[in-house]
């Protein structure tokens, strides 16, 4: 097959934020603890935190982290984790069905973050908890001093404030696994009265209001219409969480999973719409995906969910420990293009997790540190992806897939900083290559040296090979790209993704 992107580098395109390139550390399995802090690793520092991580940390290119949970914020008092460590309580973490040792709190993850280079997007618990706790913390952590709280963070070793500007009004309160779970209306009461209670305190913080866990939700849509009811004039976001996975063998609907992500957005700006309108509220209400990924929860479900929660106790047991292939790397891709796409509605974006757990970075205790397939798209992204997206029509033949309908094999997304182009591609057919044609205006776009990378399932890693310990085989490789008078031609191979 054969296909051809035209792109409107003159028409007008939403800016591209850093914060699309968002991750997500929580206080799960191995995220933490014998994850980015690892005290005894030969390549720990001071503090325990890992040295070896840290630097793949800043190698991806994350912009901000969001913390400390997830599931497990809902039973999390952030007091727990300040103060001297010998004095810290061992909790159960009920979440997980783990032991919570308390040895990272605030102060060591805003530092480690810090070092990382990611802006810290601090979760307040509305499980167990409420308004009351939410601001206490904001208090501690951004208030310059003079009260009991914020001189506590002083003593602490903390004169300056942490300045946390994003804050999450608790995490997935939609769903029935969540600790303190509530209906739409106990959820809309409490964040908008825990959003208002934060922004008296601090008036320069940004909210994110709960929206659904998945698009399945039963509750999908009238919880968000619930939801912003009650919080529209308060927040600044609502978030959406979207993971995807490979049904049996049809891998032609997993290659296709961003239709099922646009539409999930769509959908989403559509109901923040209706409910601006039926409130008249002016203000933009952005969607902040702050956690997506590719997830095999079956695999969670059936085979380490029943383990976990018969067995004891652990401190960092080994929990969704998923391990990529290309499909999978193609997949991550390709939601990144979503993403992209989204850029005038999407404010924010968090691949989770980033360590050990659901992760594109691998950790053994005492051992190495790797990267994993889907490491690759998404630091070649956010790498690449700035200044504005650019308009584009894909004419390409489309597949069948059982989930999603016909969709077309190529898709795309583009941005541009004035000067230099960035091209992100996804082929989703299973078998043949595919001639890619880009016409642009004129060669000095890219000149005459396009460097390309392209990373297929076809390729040296085979369909079911995953990156180990020492080992990386599944990684992307230089792509040629000819150049035919002013149009660029690419061919990639099926099941790929690729970043001209
Ligand atoms: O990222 C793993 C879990 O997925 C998070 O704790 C939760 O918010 C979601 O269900």
């Amino acid at each position: 097959p054969s296909a051809r992107i035209d792109l409107d580098l003159e028409a007008p395109g939403a800016d591209v934020s850093p914060r699309l390139f968002g991750t997500f550390v929580e206080h799960m399995g191995r995220c933490v603890t014998d994850g980015i802090h690892e005290p005894g690793h030969p390549a720990a520092d001071e503090q325990g935190f890992r040295t070896d991580v840290l630097d793949l940390v800043r190698e991806l290119g994350a912009t901000v982290v969001r913390y400390p949970g997830g599931n497990f914020v809902s039973g999390y008092r952030w007091e727990d984790g300040v103060g001297p460590r010998a004095e810290r309580p061992v909790r159960l973490d009920a979440a997980w069905h783990s032991t919570e040792t308390n040895a990272v709190g605030l102060h060591e993850f805003a530092d480690w973050a810090q070092r990382a280079g990611l802006e810290v997007m601090e979760a307040v618990n509305l499980g167990t908890r409420g308004p009351t706790e939410a601001a206490d913390l904001l208090e501690y952590a951004n208030h310059p001093g003079g009260t009991t709280l914020s001189d506590r963070r002083r003593a602490h070793g903390r004169e300056e404030p942490f300045g946390i500007r994003l804050w999450c009004l608790g995490n997935e309160m939609d769903g029935p696994w969540q600790i303190g779970h509530k209906t739409a209306d106990e959820y809309g009461r409490i964040a908008a009265e825990t959003a208002r209670l934060m922004r008296f305190i601090d008036p320069d913080i940004e909210l994110v209001a709960a929206g659904s866990s998945n698009h399945e939700m039963p509750t999908y849509g009238a919880w968000e219409r619930t939801v912003l009811r009650h919080t529209a004039t308060l927040v600044d976001h609502i978030s959406v969480h979207a993971y995807y996975e490979q049904s049996g063998d049809d891998v032609a609907s997993f290659l296709a999973s961003a239709a099922h992500l646009d539409r999930y957005l769509d959908e989403t700006a559509t109901i923040i719409d209706e409910v601006r309108a039926e409130l008249g509220i002016e203000r933009a209400i952005g969607i902040s995906v702050d956690e997506w990924n590719v997830w095999n929860q079956t695999r969670w479900n059936e085979v380490d969910k029943p383990r976990v929660f018969t067995g004891d106790w652990p401190v960092a047991p080994r929990l969704i420990e998923d391990e990529y292939t290309a499909t999978d790397a193609v997949v991550v891709g390709s939601l990144l293009i979503s993403l992209l796409r989204h850029a005038d509605r999407v404010s924010m974006a968090n691949l989770a997790q980033l360590v050990n757990v659901i992760a594109p970075i691998r950790t053994e205790p005492g051992g190495a540190a790797w990267r994993q397939s889907t490491f690759f798209p998404f630091r070649d992204t956010a790498g690449a992806a700035r200044g504005r997206l650019v308009p584009l029509r894909v004419s390409a033949p489309s597949t069948p897939t059982t989930r999603y309908g016909e969709v077309p094999v190529i898709d795309a997304a583009a941005t541009t900083d004035g000067d230099t182009l960035a091209l992100f591609l996804v082929h989703r057919g299973l078998a043949a290559p595919c001639e890619v044609r880009v016409p642009l205006p004129s060669d000095d776009w890219g000149g005459s040296d396009v460097e390309a990378r392209v990373l297929a399932a076809s390729g040296d890693g085979g369909w079911t090979a995953v990156n180990a310990a020492g080992n990386e085989a599944v990684h992307p490789i230089p792509l040629t790209v000819r150049r035919d008078g002013d149009d660029l031609v690419l061919l990639l191979p099926p099941i790929s993704w690729a970043r001209v």
